[in-house]
């Protein structure tokens, strides 16, 4: 997979002794920005769970929502907890979270001049793209046992496990009575890809198959050529067993599919990915 650097302009924000962090003024008026644009779009492209999982939250609209007040929610919800951390961490402390259900999280928020594009996730995306999904109890397990899967696993196992998150906790589609939806924090989080994900004809969205997401090779700083569709979040708990470990193998055997990728693409999405190889 690729890998982030781990310079940055951004630096993890130091909290009070409550976990509150002051952010600044412009800081605040940028989480209202991209609070205020998302609201509109996500109606009838979020998920019913998602949409759920925000009315669980009751995130605010005006300032940054700050740890401690997400963790309530969230752990009233399914015992999840944000864990604060350096935008970037290593595969093995990112699984070991997972495991024990709490989410990494950076807690800076993108600059004016990144409203757009950031290459490491930000708080908005963190909270406002991850949690609400978090609030509902069968993708809440489904993420722990990912972790745990994770935390089992070698390093090269570890990069095909992350195709499966990339494409559903990060990119993931659902078919719904009502037509497709997305749950996935990437999309939800970005205005751009939120509405190309979903309506751009050039987008292929396949239907869930672990042995081909596990071969599905992708790039983390541009618009996503292919999404996975899944019919039901028990879909991805259930393939969350012993079995996923004999798939990777297998697709390590048969190896990668060639990439539909050729050139880059516009960047406009908050590259998601958070744990470094
Ligand atoms: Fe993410």
């Amino acid at each position: 997979m690729a890998a982030l650097s781990k310079e940055s302009a951004y630096h993890a924000r130091t909290a009070d002794a409550e976990g509150w962090v002051d952010y600044s003024e412009t800081e605040n008026q940028t989480w209202a920005h991209l609070f205020a644009r998302q609201k509109e779009l996500i109606e009838n492209r979020a998920s019913d769970e998602f949409l759920q999982g925000l009315e669980i939250l009751k995130l605010p609209a005006d300032r940054v929502a700050q740890v401690p007040e997400v963790n309530r929610a969230l752990f009233a919800a399914t015992q999840w907890q944000l864990q604060p951390v350096a935008a970037v961490i290593p595969f093995a402390e990112f699984f070991e979270l997972l495991a024990q259900r709490k989410f990494p999280a950076a807690t800076f928020i993108r600059r004016p001049e990144d409203i757009d594009y950031l290459q490491e996730p930000d708080i908005f995306h963190e909270i406002y793209g991850h949690c609400p999904m978090l609030t509902n109890p069968v993708f809440a397990d489904f993420v722990q046992a990912y972790g745990k899967l994770g935390l089992a696993a070698t390093p090269k196992e570890r990069v095909y496990l992350a195709r499966l998150f990339w494409f559903s906790v990060e990119f993931g589609l659902i078919n719904t009575p009502r037509g497709l939806r997305t749950y996935g924090a990437g999309v939800l989080s970005s205005t751009s890809e939120c509405t190309y994900a979903l309506e751009d004809p050039r987008v292929e969205r396949r239907p869930w198959d672990v042995m081909t997401v596990l071969r599905t090779p992708y790039r983390i700083d541009i618009m996503q050529p292919i999404y996975y569709v899944i019919d039901s979040y028990e879909q991805l708990f259930k393939a969350m067993d012993s079995q996923v470990m004999k798939q990777i193998h297998t697709a390590m055997e048969i190896g990668l599919f060639a990439p539909t990728y050729t050139a880059p693409q516009p960047a406009t999405v908050v590259a998601p990915i958070k744990h470094d190889c």
